[in-house]
């Protein structure tokens, strides 16, 4: 029977979806990428190349996979062109691409209102990737955006346009930086969209026809849940949902269809940006991991912050997206440290509670409430099955399953397609 895989970021982003939708795609027919745009970087390594991905699904590498880039997304068509190239010159050139007419787009002056809204911000500012991903969100939702199948008609493009610019022009003005003139740049998106004009289609229906047609389909997330505009560290958030319930309309298929929800995981924690971040710590073993784990943005190369596995964190995201296996992640990365800590609770005021408060000053107070449990100091990035584990590396695992009540599918023991460990098979 064919399956419909979710892959779902648990935490702030960067669990390594990348290397786990690589990996499964040996096995899918369709990897589609739903929400978000080039504020996600997913890093794939294979004999001896890594690529850093941003928009594009990580099937690409497989001529024979159909990648979509669904409705949900925002997308910058330039960021998307060089992408492209960046495949292009290192002999990327036979795959399957296309783009949902409905996706939205990233116009530079949602970069230029990222830029100047985040300095508004102050002291609040989100931290974000300033690639205009929460501009061109806000657009959409005021209905002023302008989307994929705007580039294919030169007429609509300008129509779309001058309501669009009239309100960026409101903030830059306010701003006094320069105005935009939509006959500045009309022509280089009319001329984009006759570059993507064989890529750009409806992929709902397309979509739905391969599910019909029994392909199996994996849904690459983008971000994680602790981001996600509803269910996250609100405000301290993307501009939309990463979590499971969110494919349905992001890509135009029925709930229904979706047979597995697989939680993707680092055995520690990160974040990027701004935010509450209960585990976090910064210390020489914090460095160590930092180091190790290569702990820097892929796409603004800042370093991450780093904290101990929280599993209050990942029992909120358990129950918001249904998650039916886990991959645990980097767990190589914890090797030779002695004692790991794993959050079970929070301190509110003096008592103990066990779920993400959904006020962000209480949640900024919560102290975390750890069991610790000693490391391994063998290196695993070798390691082919379980029971080749360190017995304190299996004991870890068990910890995470039984508190989570989540059997662990895969781990992972390095960056690359090899160094992953499959417990039980998805597809
Ligand atoms: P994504 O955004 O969720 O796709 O994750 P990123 O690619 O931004 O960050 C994950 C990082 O961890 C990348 O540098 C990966 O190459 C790396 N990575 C993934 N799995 C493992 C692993 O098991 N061990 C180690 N050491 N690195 C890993
Ligand atoms: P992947 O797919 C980690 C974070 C930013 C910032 C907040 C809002 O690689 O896991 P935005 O530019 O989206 O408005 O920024 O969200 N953020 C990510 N952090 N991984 C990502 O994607 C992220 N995408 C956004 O750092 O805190
Ligand atoms: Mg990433």
């Amino acid at each position: 029977m064919s399956r419909r895989v979710v892959v779902v970021g648990t935490q702030w982003g960067d669990e390594g979806k990348g290397k786990i939708t690589d990996y499964l795609a040996n096995q899918a027919d369709v990897v589609v990428r739903s929400q978000g745009g080039n504020n996600a970087g997913h890093t794939i390594i294979f004999d001896g190349n890594k690529y850093a991905l941003h928009l594009i699904p990580s099937g690409i590498f497989n001529p024979n996979i159909v990648n979509i880039m669904a409705n949900g997304m925002v997308i910058n068509p330039k960021a998307l062109l060089e992408e492209l190239n960046t495949l292009k010159n290192r002999g990327i050139t036979e795959y399957k691409l296309y783009i949902s007419s409905r996706a939205h787009i990233v116009m530079p002056y949602h970069i230029e209102l990222d830029e100047i809204f985040e300095n508004l911000k102050g002291k609040n500012a989100v931290g974000t990737t300033k690639k205009g991903i929460g501009p061109a969100y806000s657009d959409k939702v005021a209905r002023i955006g302008i989307r994929m199948c705007d580039l294919l008609n030169p007429e609509t493009l300008k129509n779309k346009l001058e309501t669009s610019v009239k309100f960026a022009n409101i903030f830059l003005k306010s701003q006094k930086r320069p105005l935009v003139k939509v006959d500045d740049i009309i022509d280089e998106y009319i001329e984009i969209g006759r570059k993507l004009k064989n890529n750009i289609c409806d992929t709902g229906i397309l979509l739905n026809e391969l599910i019909l047609d029994n392909k199996n389909i994996l849904f690459e997330g983008a971000q994680g849940t602790m981001l996600c505009i509803d269910h996250g560290t609100y405000p301290f958030v993307t501009s939309s949902s990463p979590t499971a319930a969110s494919i349905p309309i992001n890509t135009g298929i029925p709930a229904k269809y979706l047979t597995d929800i697989i939680g993707v995981t680092k055995a520690y924690t990160t974040r990027v940006g701004s935010g509450v971040f209960p585990t976090e710590f910064e210390d020489k073993i914090a460095k160590k991991i930092r180091e190790v784990g290569h702990e820097f943005g892929t796409t603004t190369n800042r370093p991450r912050r780093i904290g101990w596995l929280d599993l209050v964190v990942l029992k909120h995201v358990v129950r918001i997206n249904g998650l039916t296996g886990l991959c645990i992640m980097l767990l190589d990365v914890l090797s030779n440290i002695d004692y790991l800590k794993v959050c079970t609770g929070y301190l509110l005021d003096g008592n103990e509670i066990n779920y993400v408060p959904a006020d962000y000053f209480e949640y900024s107070k919560c102290i975390p409430v750890y069991e610790v449990y000693p490391g391994w100091k063998e290196d695993i990035t070798n390691v082919k099955s379980f029971d080749e584990l360190p017995v304190n590396c299996q004991n870890y695992l068990k910890v995470i399953e039984d508190y989570l009540k989540v059997s662990v599918t895969i781990f992972s023991v390095g960056p690359d397609r090899l160094q992953t460990v499959t417990l039980k098979n998805i597809f």
